[in-house]
């Protein structure tokens, strides 16, 4: 049973279907509330399901004029320790490749996002943690031709995830479903159903308490 519309279940299969299980963006300590908020709407378009990320201190900061609602349609999964976590992405078959502005590193053009991949984008000042770069199977960097050093973190994320899917575009990564049959139903179940019942019920409790 579905509490959305015929035309709303439908779009949320179609975005389903194109979901990139295997295409994730790794954010080591993004600090601006901005910029991680732009970097989950980036992913919603992009069709990124997973968000990695470590973060010092609270909760990560989401701006939700800036997100959109798009926190709701990735899925963030904090790590505490971003050597561990990217270890273990690795040992599940992920190549690590890492944003950096150091000259070994390649164009961002250059890389293969038709394998399984995480971006793994850094800290606005520090940029990414030498102890990560050691991770990584790759260093990509977007070519600077100004003044200034380097982009806006949440605009560097939007160019190389459109070189992502422009390359899975054309392997017809986005023709066949990558959730597996079990995330896709999980997912369906929660975007149809219980995430409605469970605002329905919220907001007839708020009714209640004010009445
Ligand atoms: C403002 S930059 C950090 C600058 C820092 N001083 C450094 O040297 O890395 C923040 C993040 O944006 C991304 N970024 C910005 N410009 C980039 C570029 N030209 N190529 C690749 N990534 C870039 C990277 O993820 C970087 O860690």
């Amino acid at each position: 049973m579905y509490l959305v519309t015929s035309r709303r279940l439908n779009r949320i299969k179609e975005v389903l279907n194109r979901r990139q299980r295997d295409l994730r963006i790794f954010i080591e300590n993004v600090r601006n509330v901005h910029n991680f908020s732009a970097i989950l709407r980036t992913c919603d378009a992009v069709g990124v399901m997973y968000v990695h990320f470590y973060y010092e201190g609270g909760n990560p900061p989401i701006n939700r004029e800036i997100a959109r609602g798009s926190e709701r349609w990735v899925v963030l999964i904090r790590e505490n320790d971003p050597v561990q976590a990217l270890r273990r992405l690795k040992g599940e078959g992920f190549q690590i490749v890492a944003t950096a502005l150091s000259e070994d590193s390649k164009d961002f053009r250059e890389a293969d996002y038709t394998k399984p991949t995480v971006i793994v984008l850094g800290n606005e000042d520090r940029g990414v943690s030498a102890a990560v770069l050691d991770v990584a199977d790759l260093k990509v960097k977007i070519p600077m031709y100004g003044m200034v050093q380097s982009l806006n973190v949440s605009v560097a994320n939007a160019l190389i995830l459109y070189e992502a899917q422009r390359q899975r575009l054309a392997a017809g990564m986005y023709d066949k479903p990558s959730l597996t049959p079990e995330e896709y139903d999980r997912f369906l179940k929660l975007w149809t159903y219980d995430r409605i019942l469970e605002r329905g019920l919220s907001k007839a409790r708020l009714r209640e308490d004010s009445s």
